[in-house]
Parts: structure tokens; C-alpha cells; sequence
């Protein structure tokens, strides 16, 4: 499966939604995860994110790697999100910020 790391929290540019072929992403206020149970690892959805976000199961980076549970749990509770809506307000400001991880919003 696919995974979406912090680099997403107060973005959610959205643009891995129009590419999915599978409707997998879940919408949460602040943060998309992907349903793993759903992802059928067409990878199409890395390069469309303008942070970086998105990472195979596998390559996801070791300070990240709490992002692959996270997704799971989420997903069974977050909506799908099946269009490419517009950014949050500030996320040109929050893109290149690092340490986003306690701002994540349930
Ligand atoms: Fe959807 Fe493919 Fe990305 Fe999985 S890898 S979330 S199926 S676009
Ligand atoms: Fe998030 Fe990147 Fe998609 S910021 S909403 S994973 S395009």
C-alpha cells in the first residue's frame, strides 16, 4: 500500500485524489490518508503531490514510519474524498515546514 506522511498536515493540496483510480483517499480537517485496504499500488498519486507526501509502505522514511498505522486507523473513520478540491487556506506557508506532526487534527 501507499502511505501519506506528515509533509501533508495543513496542505492537503488534493491533488492525489484526481489521479486515484480506486477512490482510496479519506478526508480528515487537516490531512488525507489512504485506505490500505483499498490501494492497489499504481503509484500514480506520488508525483501529483507537491510536497512529497506519499510513499510506498516500504520506503517510507524512519521518522515517518507511524504514518502506516496512522493511515489504516484513520481511513475507517475519515470520508472519501473523490475530487481535487482547493488547498487549505495557508499551505504554501505550511509546505515547507517539518515538524507538523502534533498539529494533525482528527
Ligand atoms: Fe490510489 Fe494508486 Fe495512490 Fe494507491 S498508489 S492511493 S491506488 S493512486
Ligand atoms: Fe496531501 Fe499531497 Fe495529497 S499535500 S492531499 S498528499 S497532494
Amino acid at each position: 500500500t501507499y502511505v501519506v506522511t506528515e509533509a501533508c498536515i495543513k496542505c492537503k493540496y488534493t491533488d492525489c485524489v484526481d489521479v486515484c483510480p480506486v477512490d482510496c483517499f479519506r478526508e480528515g480537517p487537516n490531512f488525507l490518508v489512504i485506505d490500505p485496504d483499498e490501494c492497489i499500488d499504481c503509484s500514480l498519486c506520488v508525483p501529483e503531490c507537491p510536497v512529497e507526501a506519499i510513499y510506498a509502505e516500504d520506503d517510507v522514511p524512519e521518522d515517518q514510519r507511524e504514518f502506516i498505522a496512522l493511515n489504516a486507523e484513520l481511513a475507517k473513520q475519515w470520508p472519501p474524498i473523490v475530487e481535487r478540491h482547493e488547498p487549505l487556506p495557508d499551505a504554501d506557508q505550511w509546505a515547507g515546514v517539518k515538524e507538523k506532526k502534533h498539529l494533525l487534527q482528527r
